[in-house]
């Protein structure tokens, strides 16, 4: 696979009103959203929960791709697909969270560093012939008066890096997730510094470890006041502040950016995105890679039950319907209450 195609599978994952539906929570994750409607995280539940959300009738309209786990990347739907080959039956490309999981960084009390570079270019071999066109990372960094470190900004641009050059190799799109939390009482412009500290790192290291920008996407948090702080930013203002440093640190050469969810509600991860939508045009695609925010709805209205696989999928279709509207600036809170047929 050359460059090229690299190139064509990033563009593809941020078309004109599509997103990425990140459906890749490790068992710890899934374990503790299936504690929310009280059901136990069997495999097969696990199974039937993504079945519902991989065979939702005509999502692919506004669902480029879809991040997978280890686990669900060889599980099969109902009627024996595997599920990489449903998901390119309908057009949409799947994908594979890669990392092992944020550990705690040595000699840095309360910081992380991810692992899961032992092996990758193995893992990696075989997850493309699982049918994986594209794959994920996630780095986290805390906010506090004296937090994140440089030593941990920069340790994990680092492996960020050797993982997208590893990805490239293997024909894979790599998605570079840098994620600043958003716990805390910190203010945006906090918030904003830090981003831009975290950003500034993570394309240092990828031009260095020459990796292909222009095959790449960047998944980041958006810019917003700490959860906890008291009078937190609005739309506008997130929209700017995550814009301005974006600006200064995001190459135009990167194809898309997907944004997380990070733990907004879903109807403000929908409002934010618009709003960044309708400043712009912009260098790059604006679009979403959210994980909560498209799944929240659906998980509580399925609840476990067979019976309620067509509720889950309309709650689903929903959610990526109105996030497809915000990448176009078109979005409106009162389309949240439009009936919706699937
Ligand atoms: P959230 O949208 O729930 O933050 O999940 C996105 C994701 O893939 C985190 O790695």
């Amino acid at each position: 696979m050359g460059q090229h195609d690299l190139h064509e599978i990033a563009e593809a994952l941020v078309a004109e009103g599509k997103g990425i539906l990140a459906a890749d929570e490790s068992g710890g994750t899934i374990k503790k959203r299936f504690d929310t409607i009280g059901i136990e995280s069997t495999e097969e539940n696990r199974r039937a929960y993504r079945d519902m959300l991989f065979t939702t009738p005509g999502v692919e309209e506004y669902i480029s791709g879809v991040i997978l786990f280890d686990e669900t990347i060889r599980q099969s739907s109902a009627d024996g697909t595997p599920f990489p080959k449903l998901l390119a039956s309908k057009g949409v490309i799947p994908g594979i969270k890669v990392d092992k999981g944020a550990k705690p960084l040595a000699h840095a009390e309360g910081e992380t560093v991810t692992e899961g570079l032992d092996g990758l270019r193995e893992r990696l071999a075989e997850y493309h012939g699982l049918g994986a066109r594209f794959a994920k990372w996630r780095a986290t960094y805390s906010i506090t008066d004296a937090l994140p470190s440089d030593y941990c900004i920069w340790t994990n641009a680092h492996a960020l890096a050797r993982y997208a050059a590893l990805c490239q190799e293997a024909g894979i799109v790599p998605i570079v997730e840098p994620e600043v939390l958003m716990d805390g009482t910190h203010t945006i412009e906090r918030a904003y510094h830090v981003t831009c500290r975290v950003l500034d790192a993570l394309y240092t290291e990828l031009f260095d470890q020459r990796v292909d920008i222009f095959g790449t996407l960047l998944k980041p948090n958006m810019v917003l006041s700490g959860y906890d702080g008291s009078n937190r930013a609005g739309a506008d203002e997130v929209a700017d502040w995550t814009l301005k440093c974006f600006y200064k640190h995001v190459p135009a050469a990167v194809p898309g950016i997907v944004f997380l969810s990070g733990g907004q509600s879903d109807e403000d991860a929908t409002a934010h995105l618009n709003a960044m939508s309708a400043k712009g045009p912009h260098p790059w695609a604006l679009s979403f890679s959210y994980g909560r925010a498209l799944q929240a709805p659906a998980i509580k209205a399925w609840a476990g039950k067979p019976e309620n696989v067509e509720a889950g999928q309309r709650a689903y279709y929903h959610r990526a319907k109105m996030n497809s509207a915000a990448r176009s600036g078109l979005y409106a809170p009162e389309m949240e209450s439009e009936a919706i047929a699937v």
